[in-house]
């Protein structure tokens, strides 16, 4: 056998073996066997590198370079299903699908609804070429890299199992409890702040710059719906993803066809508790027509199938003792008090904390220490205490009162007027605020310094290294070498990598010197405005309330910062460190009035830019972006694939339709 036959031959081995274990979960050879064999295959891949293939199996551990991702439009727009949540609302929605198909007789598909992130999968000659996330439903950011990591996603389909040409294949992207608890319980040991469920945990590994900390988390996934041009139009949805099983996809788990509303809602009340038992969070079950055909004649609504509807399970509540209140020190001093429970299982997880949010929601429970709590997740299953159990109380129990001074310094707490949080006014001498403010400096949506985090942050304030964001840039490879294990080689990447935030837009500086309330969007008008830092530091409080979407409170917050001289040495040596304190000439060029006084709608897929990146353009020409058509719309700039609900209006309006070039020439 030549070293070509026998790759072949070791991948689609390894390839059949991957599926009888993720897809079919009957695993045919031991771990070890399995093994051997990806090791040969590694072997032969590094000696006959003419042979490389992104598909072949060994590429499922990823790569630890940056990857930037590509935004790609949809083919098919993805659309979100309408939401359900009782006994009532099926019926009707059964009764709709009856009155729709005007007698006709239907079957009802019924699976589960997972709770994580949809993909988007095409496939091409059985060879996986895109995955990319349903973004806003018109775009979406290409992930194929990371993708390809996940197991249980095949990158070359079963030959000879009947798959088409060229498809696309839609689902669900999960991270199984297993994984989830796994990784917060690493999470927990390193005090990094865990992540509140598995959709969210999901997500943030898909985005992950990183493919190889992707391989790494266990995602799952499952896949839910096929489409494309070869798919027989008079088919079925349930036959084409039995289909989509044999060509090596993953499907839903316990997948019904239904024939009366009746069966339906055994399917849903058995899988509301039998769910418990599988290895993913589900949220919910899918209703789906299932012939192709009655799909098509009942058609969509503006937002979401007439065809499919989505049940929402009830949130879980279970009931446990408080144990003890504490509170937690944020960046911006706000105190956040948590119950402190007996550990119960919830909704998967183990609980043993939930928030309590401030003083008044605490008054409302009437909470004392020792009370039967009820624990809820709700859609966000950041869990919360929901009541008490008045009559379980003990006659001795003592009322939970409101801290008065900080946990963390001792210093009084203060309570603004029309505010609900208690704050730690000691803004430059509470340690959780002060390394609150490094760490939110250093974020990605911030200054985006890779090499640091909350550990590294906590180590060096500890070490006397860094008392606020400007002593960043003073650290030396020498400083930081030697301790925890950190080798000079990584030392000196850690303050490259800090340097490198010196050339991060002036935008996202206004944003990560943390000024309060001025979040993402806010700190971009404001440096758009005002285009400077000396400016913005300036401003009075009427000319920031002058910025678009910018009131009072924020205004003063902004003032109030730059009368704190503590805030402006910061800023000054942030200056001097060489730190953007300007908008990027390159930006400033082109700006012009072109667009003075004028509404204009952003619709559909573009070329040349972003949508984002649109929006930034009509506001640097003077225009305003505005979100729907109505008779005072200028014009709409519309892209490909412009929805038909709005090309409609707009025609009815007469609001004239520009392309993409048109208004790049219109602001030459
Ligand atoms: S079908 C047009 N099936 O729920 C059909 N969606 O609110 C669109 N989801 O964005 C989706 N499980 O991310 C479908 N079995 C399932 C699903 C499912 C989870 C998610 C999906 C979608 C959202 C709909």
């Amino acid at each position: 056998m030549t070293p070509e036959e026998e790759i072949r031959q070791l991948r689609a081995e390894l390839n059949q073996h991957n599926y009888n274990y993720y897809v079919l979960n009957a695993p045919t050879i031991s771990d070890y066997d399995f093994d051997q064999l990806m090791h040969r295959l590694e072997d032969l891949e590094l000696f006959y590198p003419q042979f490389a293939d992104p598909n072949s199996p060994t590429q499922r551990v990823g790569s630890d370079l940056n990857q930037q991702f590509r935004q790609v439009a949809h083919k098919y727009p993805m659309l979100s299903l309408a939401n359900t949540y009782s006994e009532a609302d099926v019926r009707d929605f059964y009764e709709r699908v009856r009155s729709g198909l005007e007698g006709e007789p239907f079957e009802i598909v019924a699976e589960m609804k997972y709770d994580g992130l949809s993909i988007s999968l095409t496939y091409i000659d059985g060879q996986l070429v895109q995955a990319v996330t349903r973004g806003d439903g018109v775009q979406g950011d290409d992930v194929t890299a990371n993708v390809r990591t996940i197991r249980s996603i095949p990158l070359q389909l079963r030959p000879g199992s009947g798959y088409p040409h060229e498809f696309e294949i839609r689902g669900e992207i999960l991270m199984p409890w297993a994984s989830f608890n796994r990784l917060n319980a690493e999470r927990e040991a390193r005090e990094e702040p865990l992540f509140a469920n598995p959709r969210n945990a999901a997500s943030g590994t898909l985005k992950s710059q990183k493919s190889e900390l992707v391989a790494q988390r266990g995602l799952d996934a499952y896949l839910y719906y096929v489409l494309g041009d070869e798919i027989p139009t008079d088919g079925f949805h349930y036959e084409n993803l039995q289909e989509a099983k044999k060509w090596g996809f993953k499907i839903s788990e316990g997948m019904q066809k239904c024939h009366s509303v009746e069966e339906v809602l055994d399917f849903i009340n058995y899988w509301d508790k039998e769910r418990k038992n599988l290895p993913v969070a589900t949220d919910g079950i899918v209703l789906k027509v299932n012939s192709l055909r009655q799909q098509r004649h009942l058609g969509y609504t503006a937002k979401s199938p007439r065809w499919a509807i989505a049940y929402k399970f009830q949130a879980e509540r279970v009931a446990t003792k408080l144990l003890e209140v504490t509170y937690q020190v944020g960046r911006t001093g706000a105190i956040t008090p948590v119950a402190n429970m007996e550990p119960v299982q919830l909704a998967g997880t183990t609980v043993k904390r939930a928030s309590l949010h401030n003083a008044d929601i605490i008054r409302q429970l009437d909470l004392h220490i020792g009370d039967t709590v009820y624990v809820e997740k709700g859609g966000e299953i950041i869990p919360k205490v929901v009541g008490v159990e008045v009559e379980n109380r003990s006659k001795d129990a003592v009322a939970v009162q409101f801290i008065q001074n900080c946990p963390e310094c001792g210093t009084p707490l203060i309570r603004i007027e029309g505010e609900a949080a208690h704050y730690c006014p000691n803004d430059t001498g509470c340690p959780p605020q002060i390394k609150g403010r490094i760490e939110h400096y250093i974020s990605r949506k911030a200054m985006n310094i890779e090499s640091l985090g909350p550990e590294t942050v906590d180590d060096y304030f500890q070490r006397g290294l860094i008392h606020d964001v400007a002593d960043l840039y003073q650290i030396r490879p020498d400083q930081i070498s030697g301790v925890n294990g950190t080798k000079i080689k990584s030392a000196q990447k850690i303050v490259e990598s800090i340097r490198g935030s010196l050339q991060v837009p002036f935008e996202r500086v206004v944003f990560a010197i943390g000024i309060r309330f001025v979040g993402e969007t806010t700190a971009k008008q404001l440096a758009r405005h005002f285009r400077s830092m000396d400016a913005l530091s300036h401003a009075s409080l009427e000319e920031l309330q002058e910025v678009e979407g910018i009131g009072l409170v924020i205004a003063q917050s902004v003032v109030d910062y730059f009368h704190e001289p503590r805030n402006v040495d910061v800023v000054n040596r942030l200056r001097a460190a060489g730190v953007q304190m300007e908008i990027d000439l390159d930006e400033n060029v082109g700006g012009s009035d072109a667009l003075q006084g004028k509404s204009i709608v952003i619709s559909g897929v573009f070329t040349h830019h972003s949508r984002d990146e649109y929006k930034a353009l009509i506001e640097l020409h003077g225009g305003k972006n505005v979100g729907s058509i109505s008779a005072k719309t200028s014009f709409v700039l519309a892209g490909d694939n412009m929805g038909p609900a709005k090309l409609e209006k707009a025609q009815k309006l007469g609001v004239p339709i520009v392309s993409e070039n048109e208004f790049l020439n219109m602001i030459q």
